[in-house]
């Protein structure tokens, strides 16, 4: 008996070691590289949670372009040192560091008024911000956290960026989502996800289909106006992002599980520099990419038309989008 209980145990570890290494391993092979010196100058590009992570990475990248590049975070101090260091590296004195808190839809209008006000071009609005969702809570607005930092405040901040992203045209909206979407529901009884208790992990994979579906609608709303809208999966890739809003022991055995099977920074956003500077795809809008090429791996749900026209109208009134503000 006790025999079979050690063998028991040593297979479940089996498992899970041969579990672990066919994830490092997929993390190994599945790298996308964009390698190209395609300069951006002259262009302006807005990234979204650039203070840390794949977003500062990615303004990085696009100032060492010569494109002008605008921060948008919370923590102000944060994105002024992320600001210093990216001129640092990049010798691009064209950054700005602006506040944008996702979590507010007060905010949200602040930021893209200043933009409006200030801006004559915007050829690249990169959607990155995100949260873990794994804070259970209702934001001024009404809405579960994680479901506004990550959907219903860029999504507010897309459609009252249209304008000025037409004029630029050809202009590119890119959407992180994730690969977790294929375990996310769109539930049209509780959008806001503030009636229906679910488990906190569920509120993640929801947010990231949210985008998806969303990204999607854009695109087919933005047809032939020179505007693309595309989402990506970046990978699993080392930050801090699943660390926040957690027991401290979690917290660093995700830190030392991400250290040890995840990809890079660099290598998770390779996507998404991918999107917003190559030429091959300047015309491609409505798909959902990972590794730097067009991913199948996406929820059928994602390509429903009657699906994405009922979620875009729903959302544009939770986020409460005036009818002036329509411009698709
Ligand atoms: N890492 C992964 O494995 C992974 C996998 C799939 C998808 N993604 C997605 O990739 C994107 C980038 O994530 P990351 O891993 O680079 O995360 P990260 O290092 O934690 O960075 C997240 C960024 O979002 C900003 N942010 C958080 N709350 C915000 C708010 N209320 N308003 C504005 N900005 C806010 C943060 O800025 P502050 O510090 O100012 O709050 C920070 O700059 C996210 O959308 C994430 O969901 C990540």
């Amino acid at each position: 008996m006790e025999g079979d209980t050690y063998w028991n145990i040593s297979m479940h570890f089996f498992y899970i070691a041969v579990g672990l290494i066919i994830f490092k391993l997929y993390n190994s092979i599945t790298k996308g590289k964009f390698d190209s010196k395609r300069r951006l100058d002259g262009q302006v590009i807005i990234v979204t949670g650039a203070s840390r992570g794949m977003g500062k990475f990615a303004a990085t990248d696009f100032a060492k372009r010569g494109a002008k590049v605008i921060l948008a975070g919370v923590d102000f101090k944060e994105l002024n040192e992320a600001k210093d260091e990216i001129i640092e590296l990049s010798g691009n004195q064209n950054i700005v560091a602006k506040h944008l808190d996702l979590a507010s839809f007060q905010s949200v209008r602040n930021f893209a008024k200043d933009i409006l006000k200030t801006e004559h071009r915007l050829d690249v609005l990169v959607n990155n911000a995100g949260v873990n969702c794994l804070l259970n809570k209702k934001t001024d607005d009404g809405i579960h956290i994680g479901l506004q930092v990550n959907h219903f405040g860029h999504f507010l901040l897309t459609n009252l960026l249209i304008g000025l992203l037409k004029k630029s045209a050809p202009s590119r909206i890119i959407h992180i989502s994730s690969m977790l979407h294929l375990i996310g529901n769109i539930d049209f009884d509780d959008l806001k996800g503030v009636e229906t208790k679910k488990i906190d992990l569920q509120y993640y994979p929801d947010s990231k289909l949210s985008i998806l579906v969303g990204s999607n609608e854009f695109s087919r709303r933005l047809e032939g106006t020179g505007v693309t809208s595309n989402s990506l999966h970046p990978g699993a890739v080392k930050t801090d992002i699943f660390m926040g809003n957690q027991n401290i022991i979690i917290a660093l055995f995700w830190k030392m599980f991400f250290g040890i099977f995840c990809k890079t920074v660099e290598q998770g956003t390779q996507t998404t520099i991918y999107l917003a500077v190559s030429d091959d795809v300047k015309y491609d809008s409505g798909k959902y990419y990972a590794d730097c090429k067009e991913s199948t791996w996406k929820k059928t749900i994602a390509n429903n038309k009657e699906v994405g026209k009922k979620f875009f109208e729903r959302c544009c009134d939770i986020v409460g989008l005036k009818p002036e503000e329509r411009l698709i």
